[in-house]
């Protein structure tokens, strides 16, 4: 009962905390500040801080559609990803185009992305999920002959390089979350990036008037990041996992969210966290990799996404059961051993409630996603997780 693994996150010390804040009021002074740092990672030319990854998707979105024609109101998304992505579309005014997504590679299903018609398509987004490169070259090819923006939601993904190129910059546009939990995390936050010029001209205008968070909220942030640094421990996440409203692991569809820049404290603790980017994401990619070995000759798992040997990135590591009942007995089986093995969104878009004015299509069935909801867990690949932790994670799963 005392022993329980957070699915996700990233650890920080007393010694850093106390070191953001000596940061904040000017006691000591960072290297080169978040923004440069961010350029320097993601090689963009414009790179914007905010106070969520759905905050930067809505600033993007609302930007992309005043240079678009008026009738270029659709922004097609996986019937299955994070709700925040499909709220920043409603928030934005426009429309959810659904596309199914291939549990295998967690990317569309390219095959049904190719037949839908891109005439009321203002952008697509690629979503990345799980740390997994979407297929850019499948994606190109297909919006080639059509106007349509290409929308990089790197959440899920910062610090990951493909090709000499960074996750996040592979579209028109891209963005990245510092939520708790992701690659980099500042509590809460987001980053947008793009290297449009006119884009980025539209989109400076548009956050110069938007709010800094102040100083309550600043105090607030410094108190949740002391709670994460006790509690995300596996000796200590038993606690707050007891308490039901903390809501920790709930997915909920909001599209009232706070749109705001990101507050000067967390833009402190993102340039000194940063620095630790590419370890902490090495060790994930290791992880998951160990995980993926011991998994794979049990017969029973398959995990979706290009093969964790090329090194890919994975924040959790999403492993697909046979079936539903399979499923929820590896995530209860996991649980009596001491690791939270999280199913991730609940339902298809499609499914989430009051949704259907906002999408552009009722007709479709999804069972790519279907599949994904049904048949999904996902194991931690944090910096918490030892060998040991490893050993006993497939020795559970073999009993499935
Ligand atoms: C794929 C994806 N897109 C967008 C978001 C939204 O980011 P944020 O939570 O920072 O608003 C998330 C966050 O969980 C995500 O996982």
């Amino acid at each position: 009962m005392f022993y329980l693994m957070p699915p996700s996150g990233t650890p920080i010390s007393i010694k850093d905390i106390a070191k953001i804040i000596a940061l904040r009021v000017g006691l000591e002074k960072l290297d080169e500040p978040f923004t440069r740092k961010l350029k320097r990672l993601t090689g963009s030319k414009h790179v914007w801080l905010l106070n969520s990854g759905r905050t930067a998707l809505l600033v993007m979105l609302r930007e992309v559609s005043r240079l678009a024609r008026p009738e270029k109101n659709e922004v097609v998304i996986p019937s299955w990803t994070c709700y925040s992505v499909a709220a920043s579309i409603v928030r934005a005014g426009l429309k959810i185009r659904l596309v199914d997504i291939d549990p295998m590679t967690m990317d569309y299903d390219y095959n049904k992305l190719r037949k839908i018609d891109f005439n009321h398509v203002l952008a697509v987004i690629a979503s990345n999920l799980f740390g997994i490169v979407s297929d850019w070259s499948k994606l190109r090819a297909i919006t080639k002959e059509e106007s349509v923006f290409l929308i990089d939601d790197a959440a899920q993904a910062l610090g990951t390089i493909v090709n000499g190129r960074a996750a996040g910059t592979l579209g028109d546009a891209g963005f990245y979350s510092l939520d708790r939990g992701k690659n980099l995390s500042t509590c809460a936050g987001g980053v947008l990036v793009t290297d449009n010029d006119d884009l980025g001209r539209y989109i400076e205008e548009a956050i110069e008037s938007l709010p800094t968070p102040g100083i309550i909220s600043e105090v607030v942030t410094v108190l949740k990041f002391f709670l994460h640094s006790m509690f995300l421990r596996p000796r200590c996440y038993w606690f707050p996992n007891m308490l039901p409203f903390l809501g920790l692991g709930e997915t909920i569809y909001d599209d009232h969210f706070s749109v705001a820049k990101l507050g000067r404290l967390q833009q402190c603790a993102g340039g000194l966290l940063i620095d630790r980017l590419n370890m902490l994401n090495s060790q994930r990619s290791a992880c998951a990799l160990k995980i993926a070995e011991g998994v794979r000759p049990l017969g029973k798992f398959e995990i979706p996404g290009s093969q964790a040997a090329t090194g890919t990135i994975y924040l959790r590591l999403p492993v697909l059961a046979a079936d539903q009942a399979m499923r929820d007995r590896a995530v209860r089986f996991l649980r009596k051993g001491g690791f939270t093995a999280v199913t991730m969104y609940p339902a298809i878009i499609r499914e989430i409630r009051g949704i259907e004015p906002q999408l552009a299509s009722l007709k479709g069935d999804y069972p790519g996603g279907r599949q994904i909801v049904a048949r999904l867990f996902t194991l931690p690949t944090h910096a918490y997780v030892r060998q040991n932790d490893i050993d006993i994670i497939i020795a559970i799963l073999n009993e499935v």
